[in-house]
């Protein structure tokens, strides 16, 4: 099957360019083909922007163990919708991701049921080094530094000292540090409402475990990512240890701040917390600069019924899969960023974090994953329109400008005007060592 995608305005990694794309059997075979290439399909892109599929590196998926929450294939539909071509997964499912059996497991389960592609981390705990030293098919080592949905927490010196020594794959991290939580808790006393959970899990908890993890990783010389940056400060300490750091933003750590429980309440509980207006404006700024790697989502759904329990008997999390690309595209048209700097976040760089092999980048030669974007297109995230099995948005009601239209799982086509096909299968991603 060859494809050609004509006259789009393609996010080439030189630049940006008005040119044709052609797919075969999976790869993107030809940037700017001759003119008299043959194919079987040929998609008129005149006016639209063609750009590799996202790879969101942090996402909940819930499979197995969780999957009143979110399955791979509702979740997955999500991300074909919108323009999410790769995911890495957390280990926080029940069983969790923390031996190379249970990731063989859910490699296998994936296999069968995601419409993208996928990838899962290795999750560590007290007592898993050996697995950890081993692990082979992942991207790398997840440690909780910070308890948050599920029972992973790694927060003791030597534990971390030594996955810091001992292991070789990259290592990513929930930040916030659990002493300073406790502390916290019991400083604020009764809850009084979900406000509470941004004095709990406040500045001084995200900025004490940004720091102890990369004090670890520069004394280790240990590859480290940090996880959802929630505010300025820890972007100081970050800039400080570039040689093994990189870091990540969210779209809810960059659009919502504590003002927003007072309308959203719940829906907007997330580890790390929300934080205030003057660490959105931050982290915008960061972003522009040039000090934040990668935009990814930590889609971490619950049902509705779950997050309307009353606050701290409330889980934490909010689904965003199908709507990161949109928001930030929608920035682009607010002119705050350009669309070049988007796909920097949000495919480019998570691909080089990662060691993500022939993706993020079009390239001739590598994987046809890839998605067709109408700046024009305006539209409102509506909770029924929503593909995540949760079926809720914090964005209900937000209309954007720039979406994804068509979207291509290695040349094959997933998602095309609001229609999903459910017959394709993403493939494992393989990772470079
Ligand atoms: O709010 C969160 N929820 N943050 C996390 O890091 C985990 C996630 C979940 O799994 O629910």
């Amino acid at each position: 099957m060859r494809t050609l995608i004509e006259n789009a305005t393609v996010v080439l990694p030189e630049g940006t360019a008005k040119t044709s794309v052609l797919v075969e059997d999976g790869r993107i075979a030809a940037v700017d083909p001759a003119a008299h290439t043959r194919a079987d399909e040929v998609v008129h892109a005149e006016g639209l922007h063609l750009i590799p599929g996202v790879i969101d590196d942090q996402v909940h998926f819930r499979e197995p163990g969780l999957t009143h929450k979110e399955d791979f294939a509702h979740a997955t539909r999500a991300c074909a919708k919108g323009g999410v071509t790769t995911f890495l997964e957390m280990p926080n499912t029940i069983p969790q991701t923390t031996t190379q059996e249970r990731l063989a497991e859910k490699l296998a389960l994936a296999a069968t049921k995601c419409l993208v592609n996928f990838g899962f981390y290795m999750g560590a705990t007290t007592s898993n080094l050996d697995e950890l030293r081993s692990a082979t098919r992942t991207p790398g080592i997840k440690i909780f530094i910070g308890s948050s949905t599920g029972d992973l927490l790694v927060d003791e010196q030597e534990a971390l000292e030594r996955i810091f020594a001992e292991t070789s794959l990259p290592i990513c991290a929930h930040c916030e540090d659990e002493a300073t939580i406790r502390a916290n808790r019991k400083a604020v006393g009764a809850p009084s409402g979900v406000a509470d959970h941004s004095r709990i899990r406040d500045h001084q908890a995200a900025f004490v475990a940004t720091s102890r993890a990369a004090d670890l990783a520069t004394r280790h010389r240990h590859r480290f990512h940090v996880l959802h940056v929630s505010t300025v400060a820890e972007l100081a300490v970050i800039d400080a240890a570039r040689e093994y750091l990189t870091c990540e933003v969210c779209p809810h750590h960059l659009f919502f701040n504590v003002s927003d429980y007072e309308r959203l309440g719940t829906l907007v509980q997330m580890n790390p917390s929300v934080k205030y207006p003057e660490d959105n404006e931050g982290l915008l700024k960061a972003l522009a600069e040039g000090r934040i790697d990668v935009v990814a989502t930590d889609h971490a759904p619950h049902t509705l019924d779950e997050k309307n329990r009353p606050y701290p008997e409330s889980p934490s999390g909010l689904p965003a899969v199908e709507n990161s690309l949109a928001l930030m595209l929608d920035q682009v048209n607010r002119g705050r960023f350009t669309i070049e700097q988007v796909v920097t976040w949000m495919c480019t760089n998570p691909a080089r974090v990662w060691n993500i092999r022939n993706k993020g980048e079009i390239r001739e030669g590598w994987d046809a994953d890839l998605v067709l974007v109408d700046m024009n297109k305006t539209a409102t995230i509506l909770n029924e329109s929503q593909e995540t099995k949760c079926r809720w948005s914090p964005w209900h009601g937000t209309e954007l400008t720039g979406w994804a239209v068509r979207t291509w799982v290695m040349g094959r086509e997933v998602f095309r005007d609001g229609r999903i096909d459910g017959t394709v299968r993403g493939r494992e991603a393989s990772f470079d060592v």
